[in-house]
């Protein structure tokens, strides 16, 4: 098939390479220097709705998969689907569960899905009151995408009222914080745990577990992410079956009753706390980095998921899983999350081509003379299998050592966590 693929990042680049293994011919808009290795970049903007059916039209590409958030928000689905082409994504309405955190949690009340308990503002002062009497720490959030930067963990009341000022009085991501939600901070573990659904059934995938902080021990501010690795050993068949009960299903069936079919990739943003699975936040793609650490791992087809959710019919298909670990590190320009440095030339890659059981995936990379160069923020995902997770980061991080751009940073402890819970429970 002809399948065009919206996204520049290393999620676009896995998925780009999964749909290539599987014979289909590819094109990515934007695209970056690792998809042109599947297919070809096509220089239209992911938000130039018009500019990219002209293309899908004039080249009879059959299915689009979009990868980022943004072109959802500006409902490239409902578009696409209005000019009569077949497209994977959400509508404009079902990408609401991430464009509107406010959405989200009067969503979640009112359809008893747990989470976080919580307040809506939208003016200040009641805002600044309501803390007043709040114990910390407690979690600020903008209504609206905020590129990962609209949340705040507050440990004391002078930090919240910063925040709350910032949002509101100096709004300094706009409309975006001109709602804000307040809600309790929660204690536990973060996982990502996502699913394709086609309006009324889903098909969950393989659990993974992001690493948002910019520095080694979650330490400095986040990013969209510095790593990630599946399968996560905390979710276990009990814990997947009480995600299915108490979030999956009744997030489909609360969307049915507002007239909303979701069709896409939802995922679920879980912290694990004592009390079970509660949601953070929800997403209406596949993650980056967890895409990268998710598809390697699919040995099934990924285009039949994708048209099942788009008919309707993912009911009959099984995703069949490699048993292995994949864990993915993210290779980031220097100043990163804030203002990075680019273009820097990018050396080792070649010796990693041959390497077993190692993918590498780009993200912000072009390539210009013959060779790859820095283009972004994250810059690189270095991917790769073990038979468990102490497997593939010794395979992961032995790959990087031979990578090098001026500036490189990664986070050293992708994977930690994991490596500390089976030690202490040996027998998984
Ligand atoms: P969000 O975009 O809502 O997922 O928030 C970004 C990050 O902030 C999450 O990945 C968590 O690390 C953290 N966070 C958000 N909400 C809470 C909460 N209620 N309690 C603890 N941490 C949170
Ligand atoms: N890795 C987090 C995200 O894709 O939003």
């Amino acid at each position: 098939m002809k399948i065009l693929v919206i996204g520049s990042g290393g999620r676009e680049d896995a998925l780009c390479w999964k749909l290539r293994k599987e014979k289909n011919k590819i094109y990515c808009a934007s695209g970056n220097g690792g998809t042109e290795r599947w297919g070809e970049n096509v220089d239209i903007n992911p938000q130039d709705l018009k500019g990219l059916t002209d293309f899908v039209k004039k080249e009879k590409i059959e299915i689009t998969v979009v990868g980022p958030e943004a072109p959802l928000a500006s409902g490239i689905v409902n578009y696409f689907e209005e000019k009569g082409f077949r497209i994977f994504g959400p509508s404009k309405e079902a990408a609401e569960l991430e464009t509107s955190k406010v959405f989200a949690k009067e969503f979640m009340r009112k359809n008893e899905i747990p989470t976080a308990d919580f307040e809506i503002f939208n003016s200040e002062e009641k805002a600044l009151k309501y803390i007043l009497n709040k114990e910390f720490p407690i979690v600020i959030k903008a209504d609206g995408l905020c590129g990962g930067k609209g949340v705040f963990i507050c440990q004391d009341i002078e930090t919240a009222k910063k925040a709350v000022h910032s949002l509101m009085a100096d709004k300094v991501f706009g409309k975006q914080g001109e709602r804000i939600v307040i809600e309790d901070c929660l204690i536990g573990e973060e996982v990502s745990c996502l699913a394709f659904v086609d309006g009324e059934d889903f098909l969950p995938l393989v659990s993974s577990q992001d690493h948002k902080a910019i520095f080694d021990q979650d330490k400095g501010p986040n990013t969209g992410g510095m790593g990630a690795y599946s399968p996560v050993s905390l979710i276990t068949e009990k814990l997947s079956e009480r995600i299915k009960k108490e979030i999956l299903e009744k997030t489909i069936k609360g969307l049915l009753n507002l007239g909303i079919k979701f069709k896409g990739i939802l995922y679920l943003g879980l912290m694990i706390t004592c009390d079970g699975p509660k949601v953070l936040e929800f997403n209406v793609r596949f993650g980056d980095p967890e895409a990268q650490a998710i598809i390697p791992r699919l040995k099934s087809c990924l285009l039949e998921p994708i048209i099942g959710a788009i008919d309707g019919k993912l009911s009959n298909i099984r995703l069949e899983w490699d048993e292995r670990t994949v864990l993915s590190v993210v290779l980031a320009s220097s100043g990163y999350p804030e203002k990075y440095e680019a273009p820097k030339g990018i050396f080792g890659l070649d010796k990693l081509e041959d390497l077993k059981d190692i993918l590498i995936f780009h993200s912000g990379t072009e390539r210009r003379e013959g060779k790859v160069w820095t283009k972004g923020g994250r810059v690189l995902s270095i991917t790769g299998y073990g038979y468990d997770i102490n497997e593939a980061k010794i395979r992961v991080y032995s790959a990087i050592s031979n990578v090098q751009f001026e500036g490189m940073q990664f986070r050293r402890d992708i994977g930690a966590k994991e490596v500390r819970r089976t030690r202490k429970n040996p027998q998984i």
